[in-house]
């Protein structure tokens, strides 16, 4: 029996499913949402000889796609993708996006922008007026990663960001490492005005490899609800 926001993520990636046909490349996101959307096309792949080589955004996911005997490849092996179908943390009228709550955002965004279409799958709690409240991920590279935070903040400041507590992510007493090996910074921003210029500026801080915020990646949201309706937005 799932919680109703499981079965908002559930119905949600369920949906998404139904933008895959047989010959693509299929890029594969990371989270709780994403893992109903892999077991669906691996459900399809059984059921319907669906005939797709898809390409996992974390060791997680590609663990998951091996199990449900999803073709996996790489993105250097297959190039280009035809779709790419990913979770979220929040999302906005204009469909830009928080992503890496789950800590694969590097992989996710090279993934979804190296894809003719990127759609998100999410319940319908992460739709914001405003991205910010939920603390937005910065992959940074370990070595000197408090002098990148102290940048980060000193950055933060020159923008005029009010609220500009930044954390690094940890795993109980050790820091939280990624697939490529980084750290996370979350910066804990609550109100992300112009989130195009502080993707941008974060981006040019030594140290920093990525950021959480996806502007102009995402082409639609398909929205669930615990009541069972799904909403697509584009
Ligand atoms: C993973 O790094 C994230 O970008 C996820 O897509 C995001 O955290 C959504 O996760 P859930 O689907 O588990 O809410």
């Amino acid at each position: 029996e799932l919680s109703p926001i499981d079965r908002a993520k559930y119905i949600a990636a369920r949906r998404s499913c139904d933008f895959v046909e047989s010959g693509m490349r299929v890029g594969l996101g990371t989270g709780s949402t994403a893992a109903w959307m892999v077991r669906r096309l691996g459900e399809r792949i059984r059921d319907e000889g669906l005939e797709i080589v898809g390409v996992p955004t974390s060791t997680r996911t590609a663990d998951l796609a091996r199990q449900l005997g999803i073709p996996v490849s790489t993105l250097d092996e297959v190039k280009w993708l035809d779709i790419t179908i990913d979770g979220a943390d929040e999302f906005d009228e204009t469909l830009n996006l928080i992503k890496g709550g789950g800590g694969a955002l590097l992989q996710e965004k090279i993934v979804a922008t190296a894809s003719d279409r990127m759609v998100v799958i999410a319940d319908v709690e992460k739709e914001v007026r405003t991205l910010g409240a939920f603390p937005l991920p910065v992959e940074t590279i370990p070595f000197g990663w408090q002098t990148t935070k102290a940048l980060i903040e000193e950055t933060l400041v020159n923008m005029d960001v009010l609220n500009r507590e930044t954390t690094l992510r940890m795993n109980d007493d050790v820091p939280y490492v990624t697939d490529e090996g980084n750290y996370i910074i979350d910066l804990h921003l609550k109100r992300i005005g112009n989130a195009r210029q502080v993707a941008l500026v974060l981006n040019q801080i030594p140290g920093v490899v990525e950021n959480g915020l996806f502007i102009d990646i995402c082409d639609a949201v398909v929205i669930g609800r615990s009541d069972g309706s799904v909403e697509v937005r584009d």
